[in-house]
């Protein structure tokens, strides 16, 4: 029996369970998956959905939930203390209805002293499972309802990638789908490869079948996920068919699927971004005019630390061939301030690409130290209050340089797909533009799901307010 079959049969063990209970209880039992991180957690947590509403649980709010699950991210230390935050108020929650079940999985739970921690201050969390078996969420609850003992089950690492498991998506027209799981590159400041493991590839026609399927559930926009996406395929065996599709053929042929309207994807490493690339954005208008091309630092030399692969100069001529090949594209970026060893000069030199990429927005993050890199050993940490003066001045640069570059949107007009109502001003909808920038405007809700054509009327920092068209 393939892992897949194996994890329908725990499905199906589970419902009959729950669905006794439910019948004693007079009413559905109830869940609430509750995520924290990055794209690939919430596509993560989209699978926890799925597999938890195939086993009969119908979702509520986290107060009230009969099973809580906490789908945690490690990769700064605010993440952490986000998680112990909402851990806390369940404490209190869990004493009035000690029926109710609490699960924590994700990134944390790949490092030993987090889980450690959850056991001794935490105990009355139920089950703990990481990154490498979200597919098994099944099998380890079954486990709890019939053990009724707190279940572990931490894989150090998986080559195994599940496929066609249920998931059940947030919005109904976008979804994320992942190309790749984990990363090789081990910058020194980052968690990531550690909680993550190594670069594993999907083969590419799983994910054109996924895409495919999507499509006929009415998906119109996807996102390829991966934490590095311009390494997709390195690690198939050299002269396989699959070796042929590198990540601008994947790109392409997703952009081709029957139903599709717009093609994003996340994350992309300068180290190899390829004019191949370029050139497919540069000729499929379905593939959105959006880069996100993370910087880390300005300074070559810290980039030379970091394990970057790439220097200052490398960097500013990606930006200028994809602004010169890909006219009206948006770049955006990631910023660290304050690693180890960091001077004013090296500061200098962020804030000075800042200036010459003008990115249209930029992510920037305090350094924050992740026990077991090798950044968090050295000794030369930057004191707080350094870090929070250069944090001020490169986000005041950062908002300068996007406000700049979004004057430079107003008066278009531009494909928007409506993503909800606004919930600040009844009877507007927001919408998102291939630039990945928001858009406010008036219209009805049944144009959520739909792409519609909005003119730019004024841009007011994080979004535009437009008309249609
Ligand atoms: N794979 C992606 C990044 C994923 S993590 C890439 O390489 O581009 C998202 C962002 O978190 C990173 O780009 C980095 O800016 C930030 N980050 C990672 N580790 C960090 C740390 N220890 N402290 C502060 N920011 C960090
Ligand atoms: Fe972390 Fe670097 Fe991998 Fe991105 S590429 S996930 S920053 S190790
Ligand atoms: Fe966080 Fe894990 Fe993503 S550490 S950023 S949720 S890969």
């Amino acid at each position: 029996m393939d892992e897949r079959e194996k994890q329908l049969e725990y499905i199906e063990k589970c419902r009959r369970l729950v669905s006794e209970r439910s019948a004693a209880a007079g009413r559905p039992l109830t869940f609430c998956v509750t995520t924290f991180g990055c794209q690939m957690n919430a596509r993560d947590s989209e699978k926890l959905c799925g597999i938890l509403e195939s086993i009969g649980f119908v979702s509520a709010g986290e107060e009230e939930a009969d099973l809580v699950i906490f789908n945690t991210c490690s990769v700064r230390d605010n993440a952490n203390q986000r998680v112990y935050g909402h851990l806390g108020r369940l404490k209190s929650i869990k004493r009035e209805r000690p029926d109710m079940m609490v699960g924590i999985c994700g990134c944390m739970m790949q490092e030993e002293s987090a889980v450690k921690k959850v056991r001794e201050s935490y105990s009355f969390v139920d089950i703990i499972f990481g990154t490498h078996n979200v597919y098994a969420l099944a099998e380890i609850l079954y486990e709890r309802l019939i053990k009724d003992a707190p279940v572990v089950q931490v894989l150090p690492g998986t080559d195994k990638i599940v496929e066609q498991l249920p998931v059940d998506r947030k919005y109904p027209f976008k979804s994320g789908v992942n190309i790749s799981f984990g990363c090789n590159n081990f910058c020194t400041y980052c968690i990531v490869p550690y909680v993550r493991g190594r670069e594993r590839s999907r083969r590419p026609g799983d994910i054109i079948r996924e895409v495919e399927a999507l499509a006929k559930d009415g998906v119109i926009e996807v996102m390829l996920l991966g934490q590095n996406v311009n390494s997709y395929g390195n690690d198939f065996a050299e002269g396989s068919d699959e070796s042929r599709v590198t990540f601008p053929a994947l790109l392409k042929m997703v952009a081709q699927v029957p139903g599709i309207e717009r093609v994003r994807f996340m994350t992309s490493h300068p180290k190899d971004l390829s004019d191949e690339l370029i050139y497919v954005i540069a000729e499929n208008e379905k593939i959105c005019r959006h880069f996100h091309l993370p910087l880390q630092s300005g300074s070559s030399r810290l980039l030379k630390d970091m394990n970057r692969r790439y220097d200052k100069e490398h960097y500013l001529g990606l930006v200028k061939k994809l602004r010169d090949k890909v006219p009206g594209i948006a770049i955006t970026t990631d910023i660290i301030v304050g690693y180890p060893g960091e001077t004013d000069e090296d500061n200098e030199e962020t804030l000075d690409v800042i200036r010459k990429a003008e990115f249209d927005n930029a992510f920037t993050f305090q350094y924050s130290k992740r026990t077991g890199t090798p950044a968090a050993a050295r000794e030369d940490q930057i004191s707080p209050e350094i870090v929070k003066e250069r944090f001020d001045r490169v986000l005041a640069l950062v908002q300068e340089m996007s406000a700049k570059r979004a004057l430079t949107y107003e008066g278009r007009v531009m494909d928007a797909l409506v993503e909800e109502e606004n919930q600040k001003s009844p009877g507007f909808l927001t919408g998102r533009l291939s630039t990945n920038s928001s858009v406010h405007f008036k219209g009805d809700k049944e144009l959520i799901g739909k792409l519609v054509k909005v003119r730019l009327l004024e841009s007011r920092g994080f979004y535009y307010m437009g008309e249609i068209v």
